[in-house]
């Protein structure tokens, strides 16, 4: 089995994790999952003159689940909100001195926990609604959580979606998604990336059907 190698940084925000805990009475919370792994993350946050005062999280998940919690919501302490929500996972893998190529998914996680709390902030507070109808470009949007772990961008960006479609009510097919990715039988996460895909598109309640092919071109 091959060994998970991670840098200085991920092992001591792994073993001194900052910011956990569950903060009373927070301005907004979320709780996010990985479809991909099953392993979960809460944010908590406490806001001030439109800025995030305190925030913390709890994990229920891996060793770079934890030390990503740990330094997003430290890149995320004191932040206006606006600046918090453009925190991505890059910004968090790059203060970690990297993540192993499989686990670059943790990462997503604890920015998707930070927006979404960010979010549950708002639609509580300023009374901006989140909700959006599944269509074709809430799909898109889902599948941008999907990282390639080779080329180390998500498969919009990396334009390995080649087509995309979803029949809502009143289509044939009501809860079908068909969709192309274009990925070489050589590559090494091929199984990761459908997997990954599969997983995320079976959690979004709408989808009953998922028809998923490789092209390679
Ligand atoms: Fe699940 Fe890291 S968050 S493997």
């Amino acid at each position: 089995m091959a060994v998970i190698k991670y840098t200085d940084k991920v092992l001591e925000h792994f073993k001194n994790p900052h910011n956990v805990g569950e903060l009373e009475n927070p301005d907004g919370a979320a709780t996010v999952g990985s479809p991909a792994c099953g392993d979960q993350v809460s944010v908590f946050l406490k806001v001030e003159n439109d800025k995030i005062q305190d925030i913390s999280f709890l994990s229920y998940g891996c060793a770079s689940n934890i030390a990503t919690g740990s330094i997003v919501t430290d890149l995320a302490k004191g932040l206006p909100v606006e600046d918090a929500k453009k925190l991505t996972w890059k910004d968090a893998v790059d203060k970690l001195g990297g993540l192993p190529p499989v686990k670059v998914h943790c990462s997503v996680l604890a920015v998707d926990g930070l927006r979404a709390a960010i979010q549950d902030y708002e639609s509580k507070h300023l009374g901006i609604s989140h909700e959006r109808a599944v269509d074709e470009s809430f799909l898109l949007d889902e599948l941008k959580k999907v990282i390639h772990p080779g080329l180390g961008v998500n498969i919009i960006d990396a334009k390995l979606v080649k087509y995309l479609r979803f029949q809502g009510e009143g289509d044939e097919k009501p809860g079908l998604v068909e969709i192309e990715i274009s990925l070489e039988e050589t590559d090494p996460y091929r199984h990761n990336v459908l997997e990954e895909i599969h997983e995320h598109l079976e959690a979004i309640p709408q989808v009953q059907e998922i028809d998923a092919k490789v092209v390679e071109y």
